[in-house]
């Protein structure tokens, strides 16, 4: 299986780079990483919830998670997953109502969650309809609720996707977010004019047991060779601040998106 670094980038295969390992899967397409990405949530839940009696999964926004949320809802996986154990959270939100198209809790809702039998309280939505300082401070109220008094929450599964600008979740290049070490919830600078956005924040990202990151599309292969190429100096990406302290970092790229991929680049292509 393919390996690389996290951290500051000195090159590929530098000691650096090899001595703190990530790892890379690609896949002809987004079905593949999609089908992929729903077995290995299936093994985490089931796998947390014998060990615990619960999976706490934290849920990406965008567009390209839905084909994954999609196979979630449907045969076998609808079925084989414990969902009355499992707790649903999300990354990011927009600042609008649930119903609103631009919803990320309307979009899992109408693919995913509104196919599988899970208890409502099991459901923990950001208030996207409230102003955005009320909607953090409610969030991380709502957190620090369940997962009680820790430094940072330990997510069982926090799945991400990552923009073209190397942004995730809604923490974006320049935002002063990325130095946040206290807050677990914050309101974000707006990516579209008038949508402000809820986010957590870099410390509960690298604080998840199991971190996969989708990418798919040809639009996404610049930000892909940048975020892995032995060219970059330095962290200048958000995406490159994601190093789970004590979790596995996953990256799950359909081949369009891995073009540009600098073919020293180690990774695991289990359908060719
Ligand atoms: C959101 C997401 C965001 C998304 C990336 C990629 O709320 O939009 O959290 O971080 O993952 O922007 O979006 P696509 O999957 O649509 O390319």
């Amino acid at each position: 299986m393919g390996t690389f670094g996290s951290g500051c980038f000195h090159g590929i295969g530098s000691p650096e780079v090899e001595r703190l390992k990530k790892e890379i899967i690609t896949f002809p397409e987004r079905e593949a990483l999609s089908r992929k990405a729903a077995d290995i949530l299936l093994a985490e839940a089931k796998k947390s919830v014998e060990n615990s009696g619960k999976f706490t999964l934290a849920l990406s926004g965008g567009s390209t998670p839905k084909r994954l949320y999609e196979i979630l809802g449907s045969s076998p996986y609808r079925k084989a997953i414990p969902w009355g154990s499992v707790h649903f959270f999300w990354g990011d939100e927009r600042c609008v109502p649930p119903d609103h198209p631009e919803s990320n809790y309307r979009m899992a809702w109408e693919t995913f969650l509104s196919k599988i039998v899970v208890p409502r309280e099991n459901i923990h939505r950001m208030t996207g309809e409230k102003t955005p300082a009320q909607a953090a401070l409610e969030y991380e109220k709502e957190l620090r609720g369940f997962f009680g008094n820790v430094s940072f929450p330990v997510f069982d599964f926090m799945l991400l996707g990552l923009g073209s600008d190397g942004h995730i979740a809604s923490l974006f290049p320049g935002s002063s977010l990325l130095q946040e070490t206290r807050q677990w919830v914050a309101s974000a600078q707006v990516e579209k004019p008038g949508i402000s956005r809820l986010t957590l924040t870099l410390p509960v990202f690298n604080s998840a047991k199991m971190l996969p990151v989708l990418v798919s599309g040809k639009e996404k292969a610049q930000i892909i060779r940048e975020i892995f190429g032995g060219s970059a100096e330095k962290i200048a990406f958000p995406a490159q601040m994601i190093h789970p302290e004590n979790g596995k970092l996953l990256w799950l790229l359909d081949d369009p998106a891995a073009s540009l991929l600098d073919a020293r680049v180690n990774r695991d292509n289990p359908k060719k």
